[in-house]
């Protein structure tokens, strides 16, 4: 019999892999208040997901307190951030588990009532995004029209992502992935749908992946490439984005994250819609196929896979690895379970956002069934 392509070991950076199912990062907004502090029932939901070998990436978290776009969401910035985490950590480590941070900033993707002092959410350009989102006591609002950075604040936050990656080490993380997407900041700053600016950080492709760049060159400065990750969502028009030429925008990327030896390249393919459960979009762009024709490294692939399309996709190596994200709210043991075959749990996506263990660590895995039924 074949192998299965999904159990083979994979070296992702500094690490080495025994099956080739990741844990996608997903918002769950259950951090400890005041302080956005991650605590014990955080710990106990990563350490359920653990798999020896396996690697999870957390939910996005917050670089400071600027980056916030959600009610509830982790940071690492703090002390006690740090020390919440390093429960994580261990939690996945005691399974010979591995975990990456996903480091982020909303840009954006906020509310004044979730700012510091009030202030206005932060972008490259003052350009409303359309829709509504939510403040910090969770009601819905419209998106206010952001302040534009000015180029000298730039070079805060990329000191921002490289103390939070700093951070991330300390609290034993086995690395970061800076979140370039979904139109959060770095994505903000890709597109010209959202970037109006006229500095070296607008206008031309080069100028407009200049943040991401340095970004990821100040985190690999400071981690080692072999210990970073990042995650790009080409094409995906989530949170207003739009790019008048996205093919040579994503080739330009591909190419400069190809000269950096990076642990992985994480991409979500636009076929899949994870605010909805509706059908995959046959008629999207394939971002896996498009990114393994110019980056060389360990390419992940994200976007409403079930067992038998992943293993299609490692199977034709048209992807490393295969991210899972709603699989694996509702199965705790999703690498076990895809590869004994067993049944899947569906997920509830009520209790997605917020909220207590309901929904977040109650989920069975098959050994919880199995003792419950005296097998
Ligand atoms: C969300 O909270 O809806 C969310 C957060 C981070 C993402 C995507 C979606 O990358």
């Amino acid at each position: 019999m074949q192998p299965d392509p999904l159990f083979t070991s994979l070296k992702l950076g500094a690490l080495e892999l025994k099956h080739r199912i990741v844990m996608a990062p997903m918002t769950r907004m259950r951090s400890a208040q005041p302080g956005n502090v991650p605590h014990a029932l955080n710990a106990e939901y990563y350490g359920q997901r653990a798999s020896e070998g396996g690697l999870l990436i957390t939910e996005a978290t917050d670089i400071t307190p600027q980056a916030q776009g959600y009610r509830g969401t982790p940071g690492l910035y703090s002390a006690e951030q740090i020390a919440g985490w390093r429960a994580v950590t261990d939690a996945v480590h005691a399974k010979g588990g591995f975990i990456f941070s996903q480091i982020w900033h909303v840009g954006r993707i906020s509310h004044s009532s979730l700012q510091p002092d009030g202030a206005l959410p932060v972008a490259p350009s003052p350009v409303r995004p359309s829709g509504d989102h939510t403040d910090a006591s969770g009601q819905p609002v419209s998106f206010e029209t952001p302040r534009a950075l000015e180029e000298k604040e730039l070079a805060v936050l990329v000191a921002d992502f490289v103390t939070a990656a700093r951070n991330a080490r300390e609290a034993g993380f086995d690395g970061v992935e800076v979140h370039g997407a979904n139109g959060y900041l770095l994505d903000q700053f890709l597109r010209n749908g959202s970037n109006k600016r006229t500095d070296r950080y607008g206008g031309s492709i080069e100028n407009r992946a200049r943040l991401l760049l340095e970004v990821v060159d100040a985190v690999i400065a400071a981690l080692g490439a072999q210990r970073v990750g990042v995650r790009l969502s080409p094409w995906n028009g989530f949170n207003d984005m739009s790019d008048s030429d996205g093919e040579a925008l994503w080739d330009y990327v591909g190419r400069e994250l190809n000269k950096r030896d990076l642990a992985y390249l994480h991409v979500v393919e636009p076929r899949a819609d994870f605010t909805t459960d509706l059908p995959l979009d046959a008629n999207a762009p394939d971002a896996a196929a498009h990114f393994k024709s110019v980056f060389k490294g360990p390419l992940i692939s994200a976007g409403g896979y079930v067992a038998e399309t992943a293993r299609a996709a490692v199977g034709d190596a048209r992807a490393d690895a295969v991210a899972f994200g709603r699989p694996f709210i509702s199965n705790p043991d999703l690498p076990e379970r895809v590869r004994t075959g067993a049944a899947m749990t569906w997920h509830e996506r009520a209790t997605f956002y917020g909220g207590d263990h309901r929904g977040y660590t109650d989920y069975a895995s098959l050994e919880d069934v199995s003792q419950s039924c005296g097998v």
